[in-house]
């Protein structure tokens, strides 16, 4: 198997080190930590970790995941209050290798049990953000549900002094790695979720098989942008499992996006999808996402590269 990584986004927070990181023989699952750390402890990245922005109530509620494709141990962290790096958090669940998913109060207090510290973890900027846009609604007639829905057609934009590049309702993304040290695949996952979404709302990124899913006999496939739609498809499982059955990775990813087509009802939204197989050929395709890149490298390349998903658009 050759040494390779995937990762997901323009983000270049850890690219560098990755890779040297796994030409010096570093295991799998630290690169993807650090790497994943890396974007998490960054505060300018509004989708993961602290500098994301909060929930409905105006609390932060991170979700991350960690998976080895050796054996297929696991971890998963759901909306998990005050703990910055949950994917952090989801490696230690992995290798303490009792239950495979906490969430909420039992994630924090998981995290705290195992040397993590505890702070409030939204940034000035984002309670700012929250009091413009959605603390004026609590006092609105409905419930929560039906104001989220309407957020997501809320031009947040206009009621800020200074302006961002991302419309925070859209913003459902997510720091998501594959990384093979040359042995096994692992595989990871980090977010803050869908922007002023219901508390308690969970995404695909702590969801296995929906998510993320890898096994290393096969490959892995993570899954950013409208977490609903990869939980109603399962679709990173799809995918590992139709290669399990012996289809190539386009013809796999091909599978997962027609079946895509077929949901009717809900939300809907777009999804990128984004798979390696056994050999560490990769695929990544944005299914009505829009543009967006990822890093590739594997051992044979001198540096990673930074790359255009495929667009099918239906
Ligand atoms: N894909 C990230 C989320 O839906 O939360």
């Amino acid at each position: 198997m050759l040494k390779f990584f995937l990762r997901n986004h323009d983000w270049v927070n850890g690219i560098a080190e990755a890779r040297e990181s796994l030409v010096a023989g570093k295991h799998r699952n630290d690169v993807i930590e650090q790497a994943i750390n890396a974007i998490e402890d960054d505060r300018s990245i509004e989708t993961v970790g602290p500098g994301g922005f909060p929930n409905f109530a105006g609390e932060m509620e991170l979700d991350g995941a960690f998976m080895d494709g050796k054996g297929r141990m696991l971890g998963a962290i759901a909306a998990m209050k005050n703990i910055g790096r949950p994917v952090s958090v989801a490696r230690k669940l992995m290798d303490v290798g009792l239950h495979t998913m906490l969430a909420g109060e039992g994630a924090t207090e998981f995290a705290l049990a195992n040397g993590f510290t505890s702070s409030d973890i939204l940034t000035p900027k984002m309670r700012q953000r929250w009091n413009l846009a959605v603390r004026p609604l609590h006092d609105e007639p409905g419930t929560i549900m039906e104001k989220v829905r309407g957020l997501n057609s809320f031009d947040l934009e206009n009621d800020l002094e200074s302006r961002s590049s991302q419309a925070p309702f859209d913003s459902k993304d997510t720091a998501l790695m594959i990384a093979s040290d040359g042995n096994d695949i692992s595989i990871a996952t980090s977010t803050s979720g869908w922007a002023g979404k219901h508390p308690g709302r969970v995404g695909d990124s702590p969801i296995c098989g929906a998510g993320f899913y890898v096994d290393s006999r096969y490959g892995a496939c993570g899954c950013t942008h409208m977490g609903e739609v990869a939980m109603r498809a399962a679709t990173a499982r799809l995918v590992v499992g139709a290669m399990s059955l012996g289809m190539p990775l386009s013809e796999a990813i091909a599978h997962a996006a027609k079946d895509l087509k077929t949901l009717s009802g809900g939300a809907g939204g777009g999804l990128v999808v984004h798979a390696v197989n056994q050999q560490g050929d990769y695929a990544v395709v944005s299914c009505n996402a829009g543009p967006v890149k990822f890093w590739f490298w594997n051992e044979k390349m001198p540096n990673p590269v930074l790359l255009d998903a495929e667009e099918w658009n239906h």
